[in-house]
């Protein structure tokens, strides 16, 4: 049984083939049908692109999705393991999972990191749970590590800009400051997606703000067989200049994880990082890509996002036809 956890357990050409399929029926060329099978959708947390992209992705190929959102549809579900459940939480993930999966053909998982324990979040024990006890494919609509439909659809983009092959296409990937510590799923994400299509990758970061070192780990071991390059830095105009595509996320430091009061204290230096039109100017007329929700004039700037470089609601768009061509090969469409 295949999942969808991460682009990196993907070839390059598998992740080809579902761009070329989530293409054509952008174009209309192509329309399959997965008639009559059923998608649980489960959100821990909020949503706006995922859950309508997901929801109308699956309409559009005539299949059934049944929405739940933890925080009122469901019990309070318990996710440590050997407890005795006298608290508050009435159902276990591991029997929320056994039973979805008698009803479905296919569960989407939204569960982001708790934000208190980095080695216990690394390990995405919620996902974990409904990939051993589903026992149907388990799509990861952001996780702790990955939220791979948005690498998808943003590198869907990226091709659409620059053509298929990206290979040494210089990609800049900026932190940004932001008022809370974000999840670092999207920047690990996009990372590894270029790394795997062989990308220049600038990882452009202050210091402290590294991202976990099995997904550096992880890119590196992709750089070998794609023959793309790395550079880490926390020089902004060595990350920007000459850039074809400057993506922007903000994400929360490993090294203050779980204090959120030392880390906003700690951003307060951190006032640069924003994108801004002098910084895009520093790129080779690149395009500015986020995977939004952003904060505008925080992350970006108003004239950047609202500019002629932005594509970021192409990247939204392109969620919806990367996560159809995804829910064609899990459910055999
Ligand atoms: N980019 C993204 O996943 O958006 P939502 O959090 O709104 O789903």
């Amino acid at each position: 049984m295949e999942h969808f956890i991460t682009t990196a357990d993907f070839s390059a050409d598998e992740l080809d083939e579902l761009i070329d399929r989530a293409g054509r029926m952008k174009r209309g060329e192509e329309a399959p049908t997965v008639a009559g099978k059923n998608l649980i959708l489960l959100f821990f947390n909020p949503s706006l692109r995922t859950r309508t992209s997901f929801e109308f992705a699956m309409q559009q190929l005539g299949g059934n999705t049944v929405t739940l959102n933890t925080g009122g549809d469901t019990w309070k579900l318990e996710d440590r393991e050997g407890v005795v459940m006298d608290g508050e939480a009435a159902e276990h993930i591991t029997d929320a999972a056994r039973v979805l999966g008698r009803y479905a053909d296919a569960i989407g998982i939204r569960v982001f990191a708790a934000g208190e324990s980095w080695e216990k979040d690394r390990k995405d024990p919620v996902l974990g749970a409904f990939v051993r006890e589903a026992g149907v494919p388990v799509v990861n609509m952001e996780s702790s590590l990955y939220h791979p439909n948005q690498a998808l659809g943003d590198i869907m983009t990226v091709k659409e800009h620059f053509g298929r092959d990206i290979r040494g296409l210089p990609i800049t990937i900026t932190w940004a400051n932001h008022p809370n510590p974000l999840p670092m799923a999207v920047a690990n994400s996009i990372l590894l997606i270029s790394c795997r299509f062989g990308m220049d990758v600038r990882l452009v970061r202050p210091e402290g703000y590294d991202l976990d070192e099995t997904v550096m780990d992880r890119a590196k071991e992709l750089l070998k067989e794609s023959k793309g390059s790395i550079r880490v830095t926390d020089n902004i105009n060595e990350g920007f200049k000459g850039s074809r595509v400057v993506y922007a996320k903000s994400w929360g430091s490993i090294r203050f994880y779980g204090d959120k009061k030392r880390e906003r204290e700690h951003r307060k230096s951190l006032d640069g990082w924003i994108v801004d039109d002098e910084k895009m100017a520093l790129t080779d007329g690149g395009v500015f890509m986020h995977c939004l929700p952003v904060r505008r004039n925080v992350v970006v700037t108003d004239s950047v996002i609202d500019g002629k470089s932005s594509i970021v609601y192409d990247e939204a768009e392109n969620r919806l036809h990367a996560q159809k061509a995804v829910l064609c090969r899990l459910l055999g469409g």
